[in-house]
């Protein structure tokens, strides 16, 4: 277990760079797509493949089997549950995919109320249940960086199923008002799917207090985790209650029975298992997220809110464009930037050795987390303004 430590002082910040070996090598500012390594990953993959080297089969019954509900376990604070409410998936797509197999879409209340400006393979997944009967509805925003909540609100109604929507957007980085179409959801008797990702280890949330009802994400981005450590929330009450089609031997009751058909479904979380378990990914994510849970959440974001002011205040100062909320209530880990050329910019960027991203039709997205320095910001920064001023 890693032992607390905040990051109020610039010693605590050195030390946390010490244990994420890439921002030695480079200005790592890219955490809203693939956040650091940290050191003691090596420890834990280490560990699985001991394990598997000396246990063999009896791993399953020697800790493996358990591994996802602990690792769903390390996470409930982070995201603000219960413990014992979160199962372990691949990926969100795979997630969403279970809680969509809950429901049927045959009869009146059939709609999915989604923005267009939703991460798209939410709007894939959801799209392909017309097939079933599902219809599928998106909400225009005429600004491209935040959603039209009244608009957004209105299209909820009796007819409404779910609502799938994100926490924090991926293409602005703006923070929805998740509490506010909770809230008009249930009125209608809808249920809302929060799309964590681009808000889990930066944004602070309280899920259960919000009741949300579903929540996925993936332990990529800012809960430094890796691939392939995708995560379920279900609130306990609902959780009870749905029997999901998508299913498979490891949401079995007693799954080492082996029993046919019919599946007779295990008490949530393991309901919302598929089969066998991602084992290699739970031991990748299990640092970051004792981690991020040992800095705590609050403290990341206030130290993300000084970071990207600043990176803000620099990209003012030189008449770039923001693509991202000014306002902090409003804006997550991540600042977009639109400059001209904005693919060969990033490029150039990458090449220098300050790692950031490019996205169309929003731009250069710079991402800080707790490992960065104010130091780091503005050599990016000014490096960004010679690049630009040596294209204009
Ligand atoms: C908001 C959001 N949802 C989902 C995903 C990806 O989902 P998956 O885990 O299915 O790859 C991303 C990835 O960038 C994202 O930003």
């Amino acid at each position: 277990m890693i032992p607390a430590r905040g990051i109020a002082s610039a010693a605590d910040i050195e030390h946390w760079r010490s244990e994420f070996p890439i921002v030695g090598t480079c200005t790592y500012l890219v955490s809203h797509s693939l956040g650091a390594m940290p050191r003691r990953t090596h420890h834990y993959l280490q560990q699985f493949a001991d394990t598997w080297s000396t246990r063999g089969v009896r791993a399953w019954h020697e800790g493996w089997w358990e591994v996802g509900r602990e690792t769903g376990n390390l996470l409930a604070p982070i995201l603000g549950v219960a413990a014992n409410t979160i199962s372990m998936h691949q990926n969100v797509t795979v997630a969403q995919g279970i809680i969509a197999s809950c429901f049927t879409y045959g009869g009146p209340r059939r709609k999915i109320v989604m923005t267009e400006l939703e991460f798209p393979s939410n709007h894939y997944l959801f799209e392909d249940f017309r097939r079933y009967g599902a219809e599928v509805v998106y909400v225009p925003s005429s600004d491209p960086i935040r959603l039209d909540l009244d608009r957004f609100l209105d299209a909820i109604d009796e007819r409404t199923l779910l609502v799938p929507l994100s926490l924090v957007l991926f293409k602005s980085a703006c923070i929805t008002d998740a509490r506010a179409v909770i809230e008009k959801a249930h009125r209608v008797g809808a249920h809302v799917i929060l799309d964590v990702y681009q808000g889990a280890g930066t944004v602070p949330m309280d899920l259960e207090s919000w009741q949300a009802d579903f929540a996925v994400g993936g332990s990529v981005k800012w809960l430094c985790g890796g691939p392939g450590a995708g995560y379920l929330y279900v609130r306990p009450d609902l959780a009870a209650t749905l029997e999901p089609a998508l299913v498979g031997w490891a949401a079995h009751d007693s799954p080492f029975e082996f029993a046919p058909g019919p599946v007779r479904y295990a008490a949530a979380p393991e309901r919302f298992q598929s089969g066998t378990p991602n084992v290699p990914s739970l031991y990748s994510a299990r640092a970051g997220y004792e981690i991020v849970a040992s800095i705590g959440v609050p403290a990341i974001r206030a130290r993300s809110l000084q970071l990207t002011r600043r990176l803000m205040d620099a990209a003012i100062a030189a008449g770039y464009r923001l693509n991202t909320p000014v306002a902090d209530h409003e804006r997550g880990g991540s600042v977009i930037l639109d400059v001209p050329n904005g693919m060969a910019v990033a490029d150039e960027l990458i090449r220098r050795g300050i790692i950031v991203d490019y996205r169309p039709g929003a731009g250069i997205r710079i991402a800080p987390h707790f490992y960065n320095t104010d130091a780091e910001i503005d050599h990016a920064m000014a490096t960004l303004r010679e690049i630009v001023g040596a294209s204009a």
